[in-house]
């Protein structure tokens, strides 16, 4: 354990003069709803995952790995935002951050300002001078308070700043962004307080090599946590991707073997995704299994009920998987189309490429029903697909509705059957 030498324990934060009012408890009744008002990003993909915009007062977390792109999405709301903004930066200097800032616009706005600093005390009283709407810090990592006396970006620090911008925030009912790195296991850096202190958490991920990046919503006070967002990295910046599905399937080779498209969801939006197999003959004694944003233990499960239920022997074969798009995938209604491809590239014969699956597959070779199948099939039809396969245990789907195939089917069997005849 960190211990936590504080130099004195009963100073008051810095942005607190003593000179505001004291809060005191009201009786319930004589509390008024305060109509919330939200900002506005300027960035739909942004408002979508903030609940509608943003909260005044409201501390929210963008945490992701190095490289993710926290930098560009801030600055961009930085100079997006009509309010005025304090984007505070403990790891560029001001020309660093002038230099980005001109590959994401050519009209740099009036009402952004950059502050390159690492002391809170400082950063609150250049605060005190700019009165900022909005207030930016990237990243909690990096402020250090003098009241603690230990490294930046160690527990108590992190504890300290985020425990002092959050009482700003709500005393000055100011919104304020923080910034935050995730170690490699994945989890944010610092200690579990943060996420707890904050009233939203916000999952910046992806693959760095690929363009797509997707904002995840895993903490909301104020909106769904089922929430995503998806843009794509670009020269210029990050571009909001309002439909997705027509960029993770539009790079595909027609008459190709091993590739088919799931329709799945990822929180409230439903992503039809290209999934690639290879199967082939393994070269050296034991078979190599490798699987790129799908979960591998899973994988093997499949494998295991493609042995047993439909007599395919997979056991001598290397398999490759692989969601397009640097795009991670737990929705089980991805089973089907990844069954699918893996014969697919067994037999080294493609599938039509108007087809596309959803339905989870069980360990006896069952198709099983999956949830909000509707909205699967409606954005399979409206990207002009022929035929949607699903499991026909999935009651009440009213096929008169669609102009799309619809092909219910119970066993995995069955549908290879009429694929492959
Ligand atoms: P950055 O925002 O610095 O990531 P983080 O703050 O999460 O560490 O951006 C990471 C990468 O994005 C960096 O390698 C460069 C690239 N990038 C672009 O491709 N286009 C751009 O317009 C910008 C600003 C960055
Ligand atoms: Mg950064």
């Amino acid at each position: 354990m960190e211990e936590v030498i504080s130099k004195d324990a009963k100073a008051k934060p810095v942005w607190d003069d003593g000179d505001s009012k004291s809060n005191t408890p009201k009786p319930i009744h004589a509390i008024e709803h305060a109509d919330e008002i939200r900002i506005s990003c300027h960035d739909n993909e942004l408002n979508r995952v903030l609940g509608g915009g943003i909260v005044n007062g409201s501390l929210v977390l963008i945490g992701g790995e190095p490289g993710i792109g926290k930098s560009t999405l801030m600055l961009q709301l930085a100079i997006k935002l009509q309010q005025k903004v304090l984007y505070v930066s403990g790891e560029e200097s001001e020309q660093q951050i002038k230099l980005r800032a001109d590959r994401i616009t050519k009209t740099p706005s009036e009402t952004t300002f950059i502050l390159s600093e690492t002391s809170i005390e400082k950063v609150f009283s250049q605060i005190k001078q700019v009165q900022p709407d909005v207030l930016i810090v990237d990243s909690i990592q990096t402020l250090a308070s003098a009241k603690i006396e230990s490294v930046p970006g160690s527990v108590a620090q992190v504890r300290q700043c985020a425990g002092e911008l959050m009482q700003y925030a709500k005393t000055t009912n100011t919104p304020v962004f923080l910034v935050g790195h995730i170690t490699k296991d994945g989890s944010l850096a610092g200690p579990k307080v943060l996420e707890h202190m904050v009233d939203t958490v916000l999952q910046f991920e992806g693959d760095r090599n690929m363009v797509y990046r997707i904002l995840r919503t895993t903490k909301n006070r104020f909106g769904s946590t089922s929430e995503l967002g998806i843009y794509e990295m670009q020269a210029e910046g990050l571009r909001e991707v309002a439909n997705p599905s027509e960029i993770l399937i539009s790079q595909r080779d027609v008459g190709v073997s091993g590739v088919t498209i799931g329709a799945t969801m990822e929180g409230n939006r439903t992503l039809l995704i290209e999934i690639q197999a290879l199967v082939s003959t393994a070269a050296y004694g034991t078979p190599q299994r490798s699987s790129t944003g799908f979960d591998s233990r899973r994988l093997n499960m499949l494998l295991a009920v493609l042995e047993k239920r439909t007599g395919l022997k997979m056991g001598t074969q290397d398999v490759f998987l692989n969601m397009a798009g640097g795009i991670k995938v737990d929705d089980p209604a991805i089973d089907l189309a990844i069954c699918v491809a893996l014969l697919s590239s067994l037999h080294d014969l493609s599938i039509n490429e108007k087809f596309c699956f959803a339905s989870e597959i069980g360990l006896g070779g069952e198709l099983r029903a999956v949830n909000r199948i509707e909205n699967r099939i409606s954005e399979a039809e409206k990207l002009g697909f022929s035929t949607i396969f699903i499991s026909k245990y999935n009651k009440g789907v009213d096929a008169s509705k669609y102009k799309i195939n619809i092909k219910p089917f119970g066993l995995l069997k069955h549908v290879f059957g009429e694929l492959f005849g």
